[in-house]
């Protein structure tokens, strides 16, 4: 198991960019089941949900090269039994089921465990391909889905208690792509990964609109074919190296970023006292670290409010931002297990009932420190490029699952981190 260490106190300069996103990308994969022809994918980030995502694929009988950034997918005989050994890594796989159950009539997929951000249900999933249709079962561990006659179109709406779900939208969205009639999807989630999925179905010969707004709609086609695609960048890599240089920066540049995708990140960032700095085109960006900061209250929201995937991040910023921060995660409120490290680093956070109150202090010391998931271990990595001391990261296989070469792109821009074996 790797662990990262970084020695706090170097200044971060000059510029990197960003990688595809991984939650674009994950269910962007899915769908090539949906097809027996050629995909060509190009930016998938190399990190290891992508890579557990293409195990599965090959698993289900598919054919993948991958070389550089760009994965050549074909599904042309393809089984519907997603393997439990591969499905129970990754609670994302989960977004074969729609792709599987429209092409196949019949799809088994393992039930996703527990995971340390929350309870992360799959209700939403299941009752919007039910309302398409599908007979769902529970059986052994495992989800069951046959739609014997097919799928026909109907209408879902896909709110639940924190809002909507992104991949309850994808699946559905990817199921009605070849369901009998038209769909509509209301409430439903608008992050632009799942407008990039709908650009990408379409591409294949889909016709959905409305995607990225509340209320999407799927006319189903009987076949969908080969095409070629190219994954938006990472918006929550983006932002975390946002909160990385307004930590320990000096005008780092950012390149291949979505100003529009990043209209909430960088408000938050620019209340707490920094300013960030867009070209005209909006694709590339320097964020200039201010030496007026202050505390800023958050709520997460779905998009476009401040991603739940950016708490943890803002988070170890604002530990060593002056005055008090109160930041409060209705999508995941358990999701605050980065805050128990932090403090053992000499943060001050109080938590409770789904809100952490930050007192900013003047600085961080190092400390053996443990990852818990992926965002809350980029949390720790941050808090610790300006920490006293060298700190020790340890479980760095969470951060390897959706920062691509983190380590390698924090030595780009001047930081002094190593990556050792343990
Ligand atoms: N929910 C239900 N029932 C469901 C599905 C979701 O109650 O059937 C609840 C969840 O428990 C949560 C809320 O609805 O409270 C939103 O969850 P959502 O379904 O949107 O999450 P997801 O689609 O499983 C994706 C991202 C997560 C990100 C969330 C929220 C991917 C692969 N994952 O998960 O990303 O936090 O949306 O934006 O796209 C990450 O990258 O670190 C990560 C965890």
């Amino acid at each position: 198991m790797d662990k990262l260490i970084v020695h706090g106190g170097a200044t971060l300069r000059g510029s990197i960019n960003i990688s595809g996103s991984k939650n674009a990308s994950l269910p962007i994969l899915a769908a090539t089941l949906l097809t027996g022809e050629p995909c060509i994918i190009r930016r998938v980030p190399d990190v290891s949900d992508t890579n557990y995502m293409i195990q599965i694929l090959s698993a289900l009988g598919a054919d993948v090269e991958r070389s550089s950034g760009t994965v050549r997918i074909t599904c042309e005989e393809i089984s519907d039994v997603a393997p439990y050994d591969l499905v129970r890594r990754m609670r994302a796989s989960i977004c074969v089921m729609g792709p599987l159950l429209a092409r196949k009539g019949r799809a088994v997929v393992s039930l996703p465990g527990g995971c340390v951000i929350g309870d992360r249900p799959v209700d939403l999933h299941l009752r919007g391909l039910e309302a398409l249709g599908a007979k769902v079962e529970v059986e052994g561990g495992n989800i069951l889905l046959t739609a014997k006659n097919g799928l026909r179109g109907a209408e879902i709406d896909l709110r639940g208690t924190h809002g909507p779900t992104v991949l309850g939208t994808d699946n559905v969205m990817m199921a009605a792509t070849l369901a009998d009639g038209i769909t509509i999807i209301e409430s439903a989630a608008a992050e632009p990964e799942v407008l990039d999925l709908a650009n990408f179905l379409n591409a294949m010969g889909a016709k959905i609109s409305g995607a990225g707004t509340r209320r999407i709609v799927v006319e189903g086609v009987s076949e969908l074919h080969g095409v070629e695609h190219t994954v938006i960048p990472d918006r929550i890599e983006a932002g975390t190296f946002m909160a990385a240089a307004a930590i320990a920066g000096d005008g780092v540049r950012l390149n291949r970023v979505s100003r529009e995708h990043l209209k909430a990140i960088t408000s938050a960032i620019e209340e707490s006292g920094h300013r960030v700095e867009f070209n005209e085109a909006g694709d590339s960006c320097v964020i200039h670290r201010g030496d007026q900061t202050r505390g800023v209250d958050l709520v997460t929201a779905p998009y476009p409010g401040y991603p739940t995937d950016m708490q943890a991040q803002m988070t170890a910023l604002l530990a060593t931002t002056p005055g008090i921060s109160v930041i409060k995660d209705t999508i995941f409120p358990q999701r605050f297990m980065h805050c128990a490290e932090l403090k053992r680093m000499g943060a001050d956070i109080k938590v409770d009932a789904g809100t952490a109150v930050v007192r900013g202090v003047a600085g961080l010391s190092a400390a053996p420190v443990m990852a818990s998931d992926l965002r809350a271990s980029a949390a720790l990595v941050l808090a610790a490029l300006k920490a006293k001391g060298s700190t020790e990261i340890s479980r760095l296989y969470h951060i390897d699952r959706g920062y691509e070469h983190i380590d390698e792109k924090l030595l780009m821009l001047g930081a002094n981190v190593e990556r050792v074996k343990d």
